[in-house]
């Protein structure tokens, strides 16, 4: 059991592979409870998008170690559900696929996870959060209430990933097609699993919900059904 405070409030950690439906239904969830959500990917997008912008991506695939300036610094902020960089509104800039494409690369160096794991215990440390990632159960809040591992199948993933960036965009002509997005997906995820520090993997304590063949609102009420037991004591 974890430190529950006076409020009676926790964390809840949501991990899980690209596209399983963390955002949404940690989101939503949040809302339920009335609770902080925290998507700890766009901070990684958010670093993402500044190293591209600052024509780094090449050179820090040569050497890492120059990504260490560019988090000096550093500002990810979050007001509702907009995301700010350095004080700009990047909201719908860190969703582009140009920035998917890097940004399992960029979350693999070492000084990008230790900023941001510091920024996020800042963030969460009086609880009430809901917070969704690839190491939040496992490395950020081990302490975590409720830890939840969400998946799904990679086809039903790529094609929420597809309607997703296609509502976005308002254009499907400049949105990758579903199986290159299932690709990249499956690519991301591997990425993602396999890299040195904090690589994607279930905890041990993790609830693991497949939403496959769940509605939004199903996942979402099975989260918080999870979330109510931990929270009556
Ligand atoms: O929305 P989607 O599932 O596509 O991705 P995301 O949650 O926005 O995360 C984007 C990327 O950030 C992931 O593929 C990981 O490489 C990285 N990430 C991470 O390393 N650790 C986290 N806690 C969250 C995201």
């Amino acid at each position: 059991m974890g430190i529950i405070n006076e409020s009676g409030k926790i964390i809840i950690a949501i991990d899980g592979p690209a596209a399983s439906g963390k955002s949404t239904t940690a989101r939503l969830l949040a809302r339920k409870l009335g609770y902080t959500y925290i998507d700890t990917g766009a901070m990684y997008r958010s670093v993402t998008l500044k190293a591209l912008e600052a024509g780094m991506l090449e050179r820090l695939h040569e050497n890492p170690e120059e990504i260490e300036p560019l988090l000096d610094n550093i500002d990810i902020a979050f007001d509702g559900d907009r995301v700010f960089l350095d004080g700009r509104d990047v909201t719908a800039a860190i969703r582009e696929n140009r920035v998917s494409r890097h940004v399992s690369f960029i979350s693999s160096l070492k000084p990008v996870r230790d900023i941001l794991k510091q920024m996020q215990r800042n963030m969460g440390g009086r609880r009430g959060v809901v917070m969704d990632g690839r190491d939040i159960g496992t490395v950020v809040f081990p302490d975590a209430e409720l830890k939840i591992f969400l998946i799904a199948d990679a086809s039903e993933r790529a094609r929420r990933r597809y309607a997703e960036l296609v509502q976005k965009s308002g254009d499907n002509n400049s949105v990758p097609s579903v199986d290159e997005l299932e690709r990249e997906i499956l690519q991301r995820d591997k990425d993602d699993a396999a890299r040195t520090h904090a690589p994607l993997k279930k905890h041990e304590d993790a609830v693991e919900v497949d939403t496959s063949g769940l509605t939004i609102e199903e996942q979402v009420t099975l989260v918080y059904n999870l979330a109510l037991e931990k929270t009556a004591v």
